[in-house]
This record gives structure tokens, C-alpha cells and sequence, in this order.
């Protein structure tokens, strides 16, 4: 082992020499330099999107819709995602991840992004995790480049060479050592006393990973710098911990107080956070991660690529064939069959499966009570205040399971905690709205879900230009009417 490890080493370090040249990774030549080395071969089949596994996989499809078969839908969807969004540009499309050298392609055409209009919506900095050239763009545009136009990079970006690349995690002037580019999560470990450049090469083989697997937000102008990332670790990494930490942010070094807000929500009105995708944070206090497995033992196994032992460089679920879970799980597993593994995976995973659609229909349900309330015209305002803050922070805790992307199988312990506290938020907020109209509308609540608030099946930019869309479901008449406008942006091209 130790043998093949040098061994691979030694070809890695000769094949590293030709090609550590950092005039030759200028921005435009992409991941171009590395092509000769084995590992970019396994880089090459993260282009395989046609394979899903029971609750993760790779075709991409819509993540609400469980009513059409794939490549739009999946049998596990989650079929509320567009009501608990409204109002924010998740409502209009949201999409199973797949595989790295999608990552620019996916961002270009997602309609999250205002393709209607000269001004993005969201900012540049959303290039920040889907690209190889960040390093190059915020040594030339500085701390203003995180808030600049989105579309201003579009023609640059080539979604093949630019898409995340060797040099997200590679150094091509240090024999590329792994190395952290991402300045937001130097700076969160900054923050915490630690330098990622202490770090053990072990600790290594995950922070790579927490470059874009984490939870952020974004700062503002008045605090901190417009639209840069900020991952939310200064109280721990927990859903609670970050929670308290955006509840109670400090002005000062945060860039908010008190209800820090991604959107207010279109029907009830509340200020809502939204999660992104915290798979580091998940994973931090997992068994796996208590016991020194990495993010890179699981998704990255080493494999025999001819005559060489390397690193898979394809990303992707280890639970797509028997053979992938040999060589990611096995090694210490070395006791279970790999349908064993994948059956107490699947077992776990249905489990925190079921109560996320649970925790889903609670968070409607707490908009809904807080919205009749709303319209009820005589509620409590206190009360009703306080069952928007149990709205949010239902909503909040069902979000950072929902959001992280392996369907509980990470840490099935805290995703259960997790979306039990979500399903008891929901409840109280429930509670409190129907108590702020003094049990007024009890009885119009006391429905299943399903006939109380049907799930928006379809929404997106060109439907909100339509006053007819808008009337067909009574949340969506919350909306204001987008004006018409036609695709400016289609990918990289510009149509008009
Ligand atoms: C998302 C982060 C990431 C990206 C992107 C990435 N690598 Fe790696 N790479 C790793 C990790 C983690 C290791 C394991 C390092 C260790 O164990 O010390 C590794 C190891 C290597 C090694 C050492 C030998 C081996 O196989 O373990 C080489 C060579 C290598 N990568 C080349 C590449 C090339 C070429 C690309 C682009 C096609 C690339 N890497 C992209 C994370 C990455
Ligand atoms: C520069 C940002 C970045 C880094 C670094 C990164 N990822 Fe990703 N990862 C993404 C994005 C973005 C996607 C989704 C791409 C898409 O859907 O177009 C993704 C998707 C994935 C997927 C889903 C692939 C599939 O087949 O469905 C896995 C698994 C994954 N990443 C694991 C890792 C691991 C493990 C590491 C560290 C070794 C890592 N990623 C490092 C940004 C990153
Ligand atoms: C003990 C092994 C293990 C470790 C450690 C691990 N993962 Fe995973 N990961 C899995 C399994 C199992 C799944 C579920 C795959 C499925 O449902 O098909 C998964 C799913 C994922 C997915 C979604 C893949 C898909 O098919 O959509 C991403 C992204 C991901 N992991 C990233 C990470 C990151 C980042 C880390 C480190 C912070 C990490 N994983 C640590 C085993 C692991
Ligand atoms: C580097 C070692 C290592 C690797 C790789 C590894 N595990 Fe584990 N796994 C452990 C340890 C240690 C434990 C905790 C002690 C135990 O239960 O045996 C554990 C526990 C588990 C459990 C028990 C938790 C439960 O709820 O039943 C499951 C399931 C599991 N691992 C699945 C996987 C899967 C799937 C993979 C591959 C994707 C994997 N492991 C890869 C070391 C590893």
C-alpha cells in the first residue's frame, strides 16, 4: 500500500514538474495545463449525468416536482419547495446538483439569475463556487468584483475550461499541494484563530471541500464588503448555533442585527433565511467525521487507473455501483457487503426522508396560519410577531436538512434533532397565529394540507408576466406581476 501510494506519488510529482508552469494558468486556459495527468481522466467522467441512486444521484430534475418521471421529476421530490420560496428567486428554479464540470454550465442557465434583464438580480459573487477563475478576477476587479453585475462575466466564462478545475484545490506553483482559494472560508477560519495552512493534510482532504459545501450569507455595503460571502461559524456549526448567530448578528462585525433576512416571504410576510448547502457542517459532528473520515475517504476512494493507484476525481454519490462502495467504504468496512452498506444507507436516509416531508407541510401549514391571521385583520400583532419568528425558524431548521445534499445520510442523528425542532416550531407558530385571532380562523386550519394550500407546481420569471398564472393559486395573487420582458441572456450568448 504504502509502496503504490510513493509509487503514485512519484508520477504525480513528475507529471506535477511538467506542468507547473504558472504563466501557462492564465485565466482562459482553465484546467487545459493538467490534461496529461491521470487524474484528469477520472475528472472526465463527472460528465456522466444518467445515473440516480434512491435518494441522490446525478440526472439533473426539478426538486419539487414528484409528479413527472425524470429527467423533470423524481420520485422523491419534495412537492412544496415553490410555496415555502416564495417571493425569493429559489421559488422559480431549483435543481438536483450534479456532477463539477456542470457547475458553470448549470449557473449560466439557471432562472434564478434574471436572464430578462441588463441587471442580474444576484451578484457575481455567485461565480465563486461554480468557477477556476476567482483568484484571477479578485486580484483585478479587488473586493468590488463580489458585488458586480452578474451577466458582465458571462462571455468570458467558458463553461467547459472555466467550470471548477484542478486549481480550485491544487497549487500549480507548489507542486500542486491542496490549497485553499476561497477567501471566505480563510477568513471564517481566520475568525475562529485557525490558518487552513496549519491544517493537517488530513483536515485537508475535507476543507477543500467546505470551500463551497457550506452554509453563507452575504455581506453588505454598510458592514463588511456588498455581496462577498460570509459562512456563519462564529457560534458553531450546528443549526441552532447559526441560527442564534444571524438572529443575533453584531453590526459591527456581521454586517446586521437582530432579523438578518435573505427575502420576506410573499404570503406571510416574515423575513426568512435561506440555507444553502451545509454538508461540511453536517458531516462535522458525524460518526464518519468523529472517527477521521474525511469528505475525500468517502467521495474521492483510491483506484487502480491502469497502471497507477490515484484519487477518483469523480465526485459523485458512492452508492452509484457494489464497486464504488468497495473502494470508498469497504476499506473499513471490511466486515459488510456493499449491498449491506447500501441497505442500512437507504435505511437511514428513508427515515429522515419521511420526516422532511413532514417538517415541509408543517412550514406551509405555519405560512398559512400566519397569512389567514394576516387577513383576518384583527390579530394580536404581538402574537402574531412572535409566530413569524417560529415561521422563520421552523423554516430554517427543515431547510438545513433539506438543503444538504445527502438526504440525512451524513449524520441521520442530527438530521432527525434537526427536523424534529423544525416540526415543533411549525406547530408553535401554528399555535400562536390561531391564538392572535382568538381562535377566529380554528376552524378554516383544521384542514389536511393538501386541500388547505395545494403545492405550486409551476412558477418561474415568464409565468410571474402573467396575471393569469398569478390567479391560479391563491398564493401565487401575493406576487406583483412581472413585467413582459424577453430572454436577454441565454448560457453565455447574448440573444438581443
Ligand atoms: C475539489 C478539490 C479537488 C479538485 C478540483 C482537484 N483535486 Fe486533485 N486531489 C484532491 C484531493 C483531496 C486529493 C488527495 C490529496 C491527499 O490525500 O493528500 C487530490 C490528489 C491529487 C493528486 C495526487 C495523487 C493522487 O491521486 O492522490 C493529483 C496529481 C491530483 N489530485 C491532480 C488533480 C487534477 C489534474 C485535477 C483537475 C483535473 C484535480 N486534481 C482537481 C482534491 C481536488
Ligand atoms: C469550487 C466549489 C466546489 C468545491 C471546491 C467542491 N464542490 Fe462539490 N459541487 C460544487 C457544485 C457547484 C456542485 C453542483 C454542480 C451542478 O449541479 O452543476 C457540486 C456537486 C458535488 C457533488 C454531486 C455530484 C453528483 O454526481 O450529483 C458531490 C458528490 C460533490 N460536489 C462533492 C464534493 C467533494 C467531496 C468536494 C471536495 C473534495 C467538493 N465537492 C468540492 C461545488 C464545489
Ligand atoms: C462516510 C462516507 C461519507 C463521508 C465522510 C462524506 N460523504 Fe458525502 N455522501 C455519502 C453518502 C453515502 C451519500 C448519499 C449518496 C446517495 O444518496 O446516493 C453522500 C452524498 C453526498 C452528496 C450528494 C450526492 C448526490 O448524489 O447528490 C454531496 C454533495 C456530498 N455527499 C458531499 C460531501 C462532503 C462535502 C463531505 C465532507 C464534508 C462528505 N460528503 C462526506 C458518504 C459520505
Ligand atoms: C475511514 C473509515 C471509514 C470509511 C471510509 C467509511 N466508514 Fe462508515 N463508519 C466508520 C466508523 C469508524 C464508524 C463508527 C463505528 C461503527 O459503527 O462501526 C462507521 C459507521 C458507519 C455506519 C453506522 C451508522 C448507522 O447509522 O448504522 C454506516 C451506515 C456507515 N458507516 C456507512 C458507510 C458508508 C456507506 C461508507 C462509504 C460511502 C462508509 N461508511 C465509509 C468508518 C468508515
Amino acid at each position: 500500500m504504502r509502496y503504490l501510494l510513493s509509487l503514485a506519488a512519484g508520477i504525480f510529482l513528475a507529471g506535477a514538474s511538467m506542468a507547473v508552469n504558472a504563466s501557462e494558468w492564465e485565466l482562459g486556459e482553465g484546467n487545459k495545463a493538467f490534461q496529461h495527468l491521470p487524474q484528469y481522466q477520472s475528472y472526465l467522467k463527472n460528465y456522466d449525468d444518467t445515473q440516480m441512486t434512491e435518494y441522490g444521484g446525478s440526472v439533473p430534475h426539478r426538486k419539487h416536482d414528484d409528479f413527472n418521471p425524470l429527467p423533470k421529476g423524481y420520485k422523491h421530490a419534495q412537492p412544496y419547495l415553490k410555496n415555502l420560496w416564495l417571493g425569493y428567486p429559489f421559488s422559480y428554479q431549483y435543481d438536483r446538483a450534479r456532477g463539477h464540470v456542470y457547475a458553470l454550465e448549470d449557473v449560466l442557465k439557471i432562472d434564478r439569475i434574471d436572464r430578462y434583464s441588463e441587471q442580474a438580480a444576484l451578484p457575481s459573487t455567485c461565480y465563486n463556487c461554480k468557477t477556476n477563475t476567482i483568484p484571477q478576477l479578485l486580484e483585478k476587479h479587488g473586493d468590488d468584483f463580489w458585488a458586480m453585475n452578474f451577466h458582465d462575466f458571462r462571455k468570458m466564462h467558458d463553461p467547459k475550461r472555466h467550470t471548477i478545475g484542478c486549481t480550485n484545490c491544487h497549487d500549480p506553483e507548489n507542486q500542486m499541494r491542496l490549497t485553499i482559494t476561497s477567501v471566505p472560508l480563510t477568513e471564517a477560519l481566520e475568525r475562529q484563530g485557525k490558518d487552513w495552512r496549519n491544517a493537517s493534510r488530513n483536515e485537508m482532504r475535507s476543507l477543500v471541500c467546505a470551500q463551497c459545501h457550506v452554509e453563507y450569507y452575504f455581506e453588505t455595503a454598510e458592514h463588511g464588503v456588498a455581496a462577498k460571502p460570509h459562512l456563519p461559524w462564529d457560534k458553531g456549526m450546528d443549526p441552532e448555533d447559526m441560527y442564534r448567530f444571524k438572529a443575533d448578528g453584531d453590526p459591527e462585525r456581521d454586517g446586521f442585527s437582530g432579523q438578518f433576512r435573505d427575502w420576506v416571504h410573499a404570503v406571510s410576510k416574515t423575513p426568512m433565511i435561506k440555507v444553502q448547502h451545509p454538508e461540511y457542517e453536517m458531516w462535522s459532528d458525524s460518526v464518519h467525521a468523529q472517527a477521521g473520515v474525511s469528505c475525500a475517504d468517502c467521495h474521492m476512494p483510491r483506484v487502480t487507473d491502469g497502471p497507477v493507484r490515484i484519487s477518483s476525481h469523480h465526485w459523485t454519490s458512492p452508492l452509484k455501483s457494489d464497486q464504488m462502495i468497495r473502494d470508498s467504504c469497504l476499506g473499513c468496512h471490511a466486515d459488510r457487503s456493499p449491498e449491506d452498506l447500501r441497505s442500512r444507507t437507504i435505511y437511514n436516509q428513508e427515515r429522515v426522508w419521511n420526516q422532511l416531508l413532514i417538517a415541509q407541510e408543517k412550514s406551509v401549514r405555519a405560512h398559512e396560519a400566519v397569512r389567514q391571521a394576516m387577513e383576518y385583520g384583527f390579530a394580536d400583532e404581538e402574537l402574531l410577531g412572535a409566530a413569524r419568528e417560529m415561521v422563520r425558524k421552523g423554516q430554517w431548521f427543515w431547510d438545513y436538512v433539506s438543503a444538504e445534499n445527502s438526504a440525512g445520510a451524513h449524520n441521520p442523528v442530527k438530521a432527525l434533532d434537526t427536523l424534529a425542532s423544525s416540526q415543533q416550531f411549525s406547530d408553535e407558530a401554528v399555535r400562536l397565529a390561531i391564538r392572535s385571532t382568538d381562535y377566529a380562523i380554528a376552524e378554516s386550519m383544521d384542514k389536511p394540507i393538501k386541500e388547505l394550500v395545494p403545492p405550486i407546481r409551476e412558477h418561474s420569471r415568464k409565468l410571474q408576466q402573467s396575471q393569469e398564472h398569478l390567479d391560479s393559486h391563491v398564493w401565487l395573487q401575493y406576487l406583483p406581476l412581472l413585467p413582459e420582458a424577453e430572454l436577454i441572456w441565454h448560457g453565455n450568448e447574448r440573444l438581443r
